[in-house]
């Protein structure tokens, strides 16, 4: 049973149905009154976060506030085509845009797919992971989370207990 309005605005965890994500889609949840992303990457979009790490500011996820131990890895997540974010950018709280596409013509031809906060102009990798020299300090939020089978995603908790 999913958890009532109430208690999901009072911060109880948020199960989620994936089976029916596709390749690319992103699918918005609400947890603590927060938006949180699910998206699934491709293959060729995990070989892309490989190597970018001369252009971000924390591409190993060293700041250790933005995401639970068990995603401070090289894909920021635990299956690594399965990627959760929470969807607030890290400089003054906008919702960032999801730019999945490669070299749109008003990000330039050398964006490889991401998320662009239309405040100020922050980018994201499609690891959540900020680009060097943008108003956003810190990459975005991964929130606790962790899998019941192979197609619930369970938002707010992580394996061992409540966050
Ligand atoms: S709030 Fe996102 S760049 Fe300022």
């Amino acid at each position: 049973m999913l958890p009532s309005a109430k208690a999901q605005a009072a911060g109880a965890p948020v199960e989620v149905d994936i089976s029916k994500l596709e390749m690319g889609q992103l699918l918005t949840v609400e947890w603590r009154g927060k938006p949180v992303w699910i998206f699934r990457r491709s293959q060729e979009v995990l070989t892309t976060l490989g190597s970018m790490d001369d252009t971000l500011r924390d591409p190993d996820s060293e700041v250790t506030s933005q995401q639970p131990e068990y995603c401070q890895n090289d894909t920021r997540a635990i299956r690594d085509e399965l990627m959760v974010l929470v969807g607030i950018c890290t400089h003054l709280g906008c919702s960032p845009t999801y730019r999945p596409e490669l070299a749109p013509a008003d990000l330039g031809k050398d964006w490889k797919g991401g998320f662009f906060c239309p405040c100020h102009g922050s980018k994201y990798d499609l690891a959540g992971r900020v680009y060097e020299n943008m108003p956003a300090p810190k990459n975005l939020v991964v929130p606790p989370y962790y899998f019941e089978g192979d197609n619930v995603v369970v938002i707010g908790n992580d394996a061992e207990g409540v966050a």
